[in-house]
């Protein structure tokens, strides 16, 4: 089976992510590990507990990391309005996982961990702000060469933000650790950004479809996302509904998800309060660079599609 790790701050479409790599029978989830972001780094481990629970798959070892960025914050980001304050909806869990059920160890020190026991093997899928990633390397500087590759939602490709002007918020959340891990991390590195889940969107039609299944999942997705995703967009008038994480897990499941990509050298703005936390990506090679991501611009839109609706069956 092919390993995964999944490093998350679920987050609702961390959670669908998070179900798709649970359908492939090929896939083994070695541990997801849970990081400060969409919401706090407590409140996200309870969302994967949750989801867990619903998937009947709470053997995979949950542990939680780092309850804020690398660095303070002046101006944080917050994605309530998106995913709900809790992160999963506002829709209280009737009946909660013993917050026991979370391994003690700390994310990062579990990342280091897993990646000496299986030197080579890791998918590390990165579907939040990238702390627990950096701090991994920084204890441990060949953390990233014993991955086979890492995954990353993050970023934006044409300076198109979603919670600050150019910036995405993945990258905004903890720029210096998006820096430190495109800059460092060494293994094979491809990257969804921003622009290209704005490209990806579904039709209403298809979402009902989604969110009708009658399954313990769709039904789960269909409450947590109500009166906030579905809310946001449509309030928004968007002709679409917009995904993000489940992208690159499609990605990351079956390469035959992207149909176009760029290897290029990409980093991130930090010192500019306008474009902090903006991906830079060379594209003309002005500073001829050896390229340390790959990254997708287009995607088989009905194979993504056919993993995130198998997701929910
Ligand atoms: C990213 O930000 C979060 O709100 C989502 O979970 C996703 O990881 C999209 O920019
Ligand atoms: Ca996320």
């Amino acid at each position: 089976k092919r390993l995964f790790v999944i490093d998350t701050d679920a987050g609702l479409d961390d959670a669908q992510a998070i179900m798709m790599a649970l359908a492939q029978p090929d896939i083994n989830i070695i541990g997801i590990t849970t990081v400060n972001g969409n919401t706090t780094v407590n409140n996200v481990s309870k969302n994967v507990l949750r989801l867990l629970k619903t998937c009947r798959r709470l053997d995979i070892p949950v542990y939680q990391g780092c309850d804020g960025p690398l660095m303070p914050h002046l101006d944080p980001v917050d994605a309530g309005h998106y995913h709900g304050v809790d992160g999963f909806g506002d829709v209280p869990d009737p009946d909660p996982v013993d917050p026991k059920m979370i391994k003690p160890e700390h994310s990062a020190l579990a990342l280091v961990r897993l990646a000496n026991e299986h030197p080579g093997e890791i998918n590390l899928v990165a579907i939040g702000p990238l702390t627990n990633i950096a701090l991994a390397l920084r204890l441990d500087s060949g953390f990233g060469s014993k991955l086979k590759h890492c995954f990353i939602m993050g970023g934006n490709t044409e300076g198109k933000g979603n919670i600050k002007i150019c910036a995405e918020f993945n990258f905004c959340a903890d720029p210096e650790a998006a820096s430190i891990v495109l800059n460092l991390l060494g293994c094979p590195v491809t990257v969804a950004g921003w622009e290209l889940c704005l490209k990806c969107g579904f039709t209403w039609e298809w979402y009902k479809r989604l969110i009708s299944k009658g399954t313990a999942k769709s039904e789960l997705m269909r409450v947590l996302e109500a009166n906030t995703i579905v809310k946001f967009y449509k309030e928004g008038s968007s002709e679409f509904y917009i995904t993000a994480d489940q992208i690159i897990m499609s990605v990351a499941i079956d390469p035959k998800t992207v149909k176009a990509h760029e290897e290029v050298y990409a980093t991130v703005a930090l010192n500019d309060p306008l474009t902090r936390g903006m991906m830079v990506i060379d594209w003309s090679e002005h500073l001829q660079k050896k390229p340390n991501v790959k990254v997708v611009t287009e995607v088989d839109h009905d194979l993504y599609g056919k993993y995130l609706q198998d997701a929910l069956n």
